[in-house]
């Protein structure tokens, strides 16, 4: 056991497990990257987030009797990869950032990217995109599933950093064409419009207290438009009131143009 080891409060409770001792190297390289605990798979982790390799990728088993399940992402297959595989530029993400057929194609930086849906389709949509997201854990899942099975044409579009958005943005030499902000939603307890995987994507890296922060440095950054998803009828993030919105029945995207860039 070596749970002795102080978690970084980003990842607490969360450990690397295997079950068979030829994954173990694997592990044991990963963990260290992460800076997470590693074990041989037992009954003991039962409280933990549990990242485990598998023949189809990583994943990410909840605690025990939480009621949450498991998180494995894959953008080739089911509705989502259907979905990408379809993407439309009059779809509200491409409308949102100004995109109309024809139109060069933007550089938009996702400053919240999580299970990377929103990223993937604005890459879709032939853009180019930074996801940018700040749990290791979840930066390291995105990586892997998007290199095993992302579209080729999607995938050559997209670049991954694990980073903290607002250092990120200030970091770089040049301000992106856009920014996409979709923050944490309040919670709605086990309600059924919150799907599972959100639920456990909240349980391990909990709300976004400082999205209204994030929003002030995306706007500061000298990019032309920033776009923040919201439900349909919450106030705008940190009360600041967008150039116009677009609403869809169960959300709402706020545009933030910037004519001075
Ligand atoms: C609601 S989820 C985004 C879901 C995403 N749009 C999708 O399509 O899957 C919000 C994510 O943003 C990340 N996040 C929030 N604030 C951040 C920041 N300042 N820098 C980097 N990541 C951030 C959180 O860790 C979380 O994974």
């Amino acid at each position: 056991m070596n749970l002795d080891k102080p978690l970084p409060a980003s990842t607490t409770r969360c450990i690397v497990v295997f079950d068979q001792q030829s994954h173990a190297g694997s592990a044991r390289d990963i963990a260290s990257r992460l800076d997470l605990p590693c074990e041989m798979d037992s009954a003991e982790w039962d409280s933990c987030f549990r990242l485990q390799s598998g023949n189809q990728g990583w994943r990410l088993v909840s605690p025990k009797n939480s009621g949450l399940g498991i998180l494995k992402l894959d953008f080739g297959r089911g509705r989502l990869g259907w979905r990408l595989r379809q993407t439309k530029r009059r779809h509200p993400l491409g409308r949102a950032f100004g995109l109309s057929s024809g139109r060069d194609s933007l550089e938009i930086v996702d400053a919240t990217a999580g299970l990377g849906r929103d990223a993937l389709t604005l890459a879709a949509l032939n853009n180019r995109v930074v996801l940018v997201e700040r749990h290791p854990v979840i930066a390291f899942l995105l990586k892997d599933a998007i290199k095993r099975t992302a579209p080729e044409e999607i995938r050559k579009r997209i670049m991954i950093e694990n980073a903290e958005s607002g250092e990120y943005l200030r970091a770089r030499p040049f301000a992106p064409d856009g920014i996409y902000l979709d923050p944490m939603y309040p919670d709605r307890g086990k309600s059924a419009l919150v799907k599972q995987e959100m639920r456990i994507l909240r349980a391990l890296v909990g709300a976004d207290p400082d999205s209204g922060k994030l929003l002030q440095s995306a706007l500061h950054s000298g990019a032309r438009r920033v776009v923040v998803k919201r439900p349909a009828n919450a106030p705008p993030l940190g009360g600041i009131i967008p150039s116009h919105f677009i609403k869809e029945p169960n959300t709402r995207y706020d545009v933030y143009v910037n004519k001075l860039s």
